[in-house]
């Protein structure tokens, strides 16, 4: 069964398992930059539950939720779901973030992960996210528009002189 759960204590080993491997194929990714350098799990997990709360936050930012998910109790990858678009999420990351570990890429994952996020999108109350990748992220955009994400347009990034594709889609 693959599910979709926020880190807890006893995913420690398999979440710095899951980082050691992206950093060592794919050290320059995207999607779930939080997990990039955890260095004390105790307190990344205190993070995580703090970014939920616009309360505990920098207003400017929005809150966001952190899931890993797991194909029969093992951690295949995770996403993000911020539940606002406050600042330059509009632009260029939107509500979701995604990330499939390089072992598990290309068998059909990515779908299953953005389904997921779609649900707790959901569960939030949100009627329709805007999801983005950049515009050579072949695998992302074929996991978006499987999702029923509607492209809307290019935005080029000028501080990474990165373009993103944009594309809304709908939660119920
Ligand atoms: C993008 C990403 C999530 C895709 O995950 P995945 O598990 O490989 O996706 P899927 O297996 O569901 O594949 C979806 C489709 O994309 C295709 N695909 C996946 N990776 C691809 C690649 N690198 N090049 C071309 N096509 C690719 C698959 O073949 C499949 O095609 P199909 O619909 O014709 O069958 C994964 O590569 C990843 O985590 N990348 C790093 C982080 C990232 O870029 N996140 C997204 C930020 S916007």
């Amino acid at each position: 069964m693959i599910i979709a759960k926020e880190f807890a204590e006893q995913d420690k080993e398999q979440l710095l398992d899951m980082v050691n491997e992206i950093n060592k194929y794919d050290a320059d990714f995207e999607g779930l930059v939080v997990i990039r350098s955890i260095e004390d799990y105790n307190l990344f997990l205190k993070k995580l539950g703090e970014w939920k709360h616009q309360e505990l936050i920098n207003p400017n930012f929005s809150p966001q939720t952190t899931f890993g998910v797991f194909d029969d109790k093992k951690l295949v990858g995770g996403f993000v779901l911020r539940h606002t678009l406050k600042g330059t999420l509009i632009n260029n990351g939107g509500n979701i973030g995604y990330l499939v570990r390089p072992s598990k890429r290309k068998m059909g994952y990515g779908k299953i992960l953005l389904k997921l996020a779609l649900e707790k999108a959901r569960d939030i109350g949100l009627q329709k996210v805007l999801v983005t990748c950049r515009n050579d992220n072949i695998g992302s955009a074929k996991v978006i528009e499987s999702n029923g994400g509607v492209y809307e347009n290019d935005y080029y990034d000028i501080n990474s002189g990165k373009t993103y594709r944009r594309y809304w889609i709908q939660c119920e």
